[in-house]
């Protein structure tokens, strides 16, 4: 034998020398949950680890993540059930809560990019990510549209980094970038939500903001699991819409739609590891199945082998704290 692959293998000098992919503090984005009230934290039951913050608390978390040499966090806020109404108009309130953490968290953390979430779930008293027509029950996509641009005009305005349209309608990036071009937030990146999946891997992100659907399922705006060529026709749509970065959700059974979506355009593509993908590995860790630390850094790995630049996943603390 005159070709020995091993050779690459001999030590972990070697091992590292030939290394080809290496995940970095810079690339992972902490999703981070929040509510009304002070002194606050409350345990997500189906997201050990994770926690629903007052904004005293969530301003504390976000000083701890700025010290693990984190960049990014990513908002979602959980709406009293009082203020969800069917046409969303709490969305739009400059004084509500998500606003209110947008401007508090860039206040006293300025190095701090803000991430903030563009979809109606949260505050639609239907639990969708999009109006739902009384009578008919049908996820009306143009009016929506007209929603979700006053809500990114409105982040914006709080000094928002990054819009994530999360919702999956027709048309969504063009929408805000028009908006945010009319109202001159020029900076205001938009990482869209490209290939969202109808995923059950969502499950425990529901339960930490109940907001899961009132009635019927997501599949007519969110993606068939079954398809990836769709997402290349999304992703091309996205990005001659005008967003900046480009996302694959879930992350894990979706590896082949990160390593796809590199290939078909120069955008920086995101892997969000979602809630259901955190559950899974958690839950095994804690029968003691799985060695925690070592499956969190093999895990976001597979992220940036697939062709990711950067990853959402609660494990971002978790895994800066493992990398320093
Ligand atoms: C909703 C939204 C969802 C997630 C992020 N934004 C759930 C859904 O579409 O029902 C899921 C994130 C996760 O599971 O971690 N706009």
């Amino acid at each position: 034998m005159n070709i020995r692959p091993r050779r690459n293998r001999k030590n972990a000098f070697m091992r590292d020398l030939v290394q080809e992919n290496s995940l970095n503090v810079n690339d992972l984005i902490q999703p981070l949950f929040f509510l009304e009230g002070e002194n606050k934290k409350e345990e997500i039951a189906s997201m050990p680890g994770q926690y629903r913050f007052s904004l005293d608390l969530l301003l504390e978390e976000v000083a701890r993540l700025q010290n693990l040499g984190l960049k990014c966090v990513s908002l979602f806020p959980a709406i009293e059930e009082s203020l969800k109404t069917s046409d969303a108009r709490e969305a739009l309130n400059p004084e509500g809560l998500n606003q209110r953490a947008i401007r508090a968290i860039k206040k006293q953390f300025p190095g701090m990019l803000v991430m903030s979430d563009i979809a109606l779930d949260p505050y639609n008293s239907d639990g969708h990510d999009g109006l739902v027509d009384k009578n008919t029950g049908e996820i009306k996509n143009d009016e929506t549209l007209e929603v979700l641009a006053q809500m990114a005009s409105v982040q914006a305005e709080a000094g928002s980094d990054i819009l994530g349209p999360s919702d999956m309608m027709d048309g969504r990036v063009a929408a805000i970038r028009k908006i945010l071009d009319e109202k001159k937030f020029f900076n205001t990146s938009i990482m869209s939500y490209t290939a969202k999946y109808a995923s059950s891997f969502y499950g425990p992100f529901r339960d930490a903001l109940d907001s899961a659907p009132k009635a019927g399922d997501k599949k007519t705006y969110q993606m068939n699991y079954a398809n990836a060529q769709e997402a290349v026709r999304e992703a091309l749509l996205d990005e001659a819409e005008g967003a900046d970065i480009l996302m694959v959700k879930p992350g894990l059974s979706y590896l082949d739609i990160i390593a796809k979506l590199k290939e078909k355009t120069a955008l920086p593509i995101a892997a969000y590891n979602v809630s259901g993908e955190y559950a899974m590995i958690k839950a095994a860790c804690e029968k003691g199945w799985l060695n925690e630390e070592q499956i969190i850094i093999e895990t976001l790995t597979s992220f940036k082998r697939a062709g990711a630049d950067i990853i959402l996943t609660y494990f971002a603390a978790d895994a800066a704290k493992l990398l320093n």
